[in-house]
């Protein structure tokens, strides 16, 4: 399940072309909130677009299931020391623990209950008071373009998720709170800060 291998080629464009500037926009409007001195994991990150827009940080774990995502992300200029993993995250182990985790649309990637999962592990690599930022969809009158993305990606990435789910309920029931949000392309996309209590 989640197989971006086959679409990683277009990927940015197919977004750019249904969700205009939305996308990148949302994903990057709260990456001020890395520090220089912060450790960063990326998760499900894509072709690395977001690495573009990246402030200077201490350092860079971008972990990615898809081979072809990854290698289009290593292209990418970046001022911080990264680590590339191709693995898929429900299966991800680590001692480490990040000053901030970066969800560019991916946990609508899962199924509810890989979702919790997710969210459940994505807490324990969090420092205290450390952040999470989510970039994701969400429920509004639009729900059809959204319902279409996700037809879309189940035909071509195998995506697992069958509908969208209230990932802001299931990210606040594991131990965050939120600091700070904002809200993209009609309300359908939402970007959050979160704090790990
Ligand atoms: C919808 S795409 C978003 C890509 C990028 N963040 C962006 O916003 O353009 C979801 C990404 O999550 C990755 N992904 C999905 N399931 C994953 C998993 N279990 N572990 C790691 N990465 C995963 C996919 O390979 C894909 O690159």
């Amino acid at each position: 399940m989640n197989n971006f291998n086959f679409i990683a080629p277009f990927y940015d464009r197919l977004a750019r072309l249904v969700f205009g500037s939305s996308i990148e926009d949302a994903t990057n409007f709260y990456l001020g909130e890395i520090k220089e001195n912060s450790d960063v994991l990326f998760l499900g990150g894509g072709t690395g677009r977001v690495l573009l827009a990246m402030p200077v940080c201490k350092s860079i774990t971008y972990l990615e299931k898809s081979g072809r995502m990854i290698l289009r992300a290593k292209t990418k200029k970046v001022d911080a020391r990264i680590e590339f993993v191709e693995d898929d995250f429900l299966k991800f182990h680590s001692q480490r623990s990040y000053d901030i985790v970066i969800c560019p649309f991916f946990l609508d990637c899962f199924n509810d209950e890989h979702l919790a999962n997710a969210i459940g592990q994505i807490n324990t690599l969090v420092k205290k008071d450390g952040k999470l930022l989510v970039t994701d969809f969400q429920s509004t009158n639009g729900n059809w373009l959204i319902r279409f993305m996700h037809l879309f990606f189940r035909a071509f990435a195998s995506l697992e998720s069958k509908k969208l789910k209230n990932i802001h309920h299931f990210i606040l029931q594991n131990r965050f709170e939120t600091e700070k949000e904002e809200f993209f392309h009609k309300n359908m996309i939402f970007s959050r800060v979160y704090r790990n209590l």
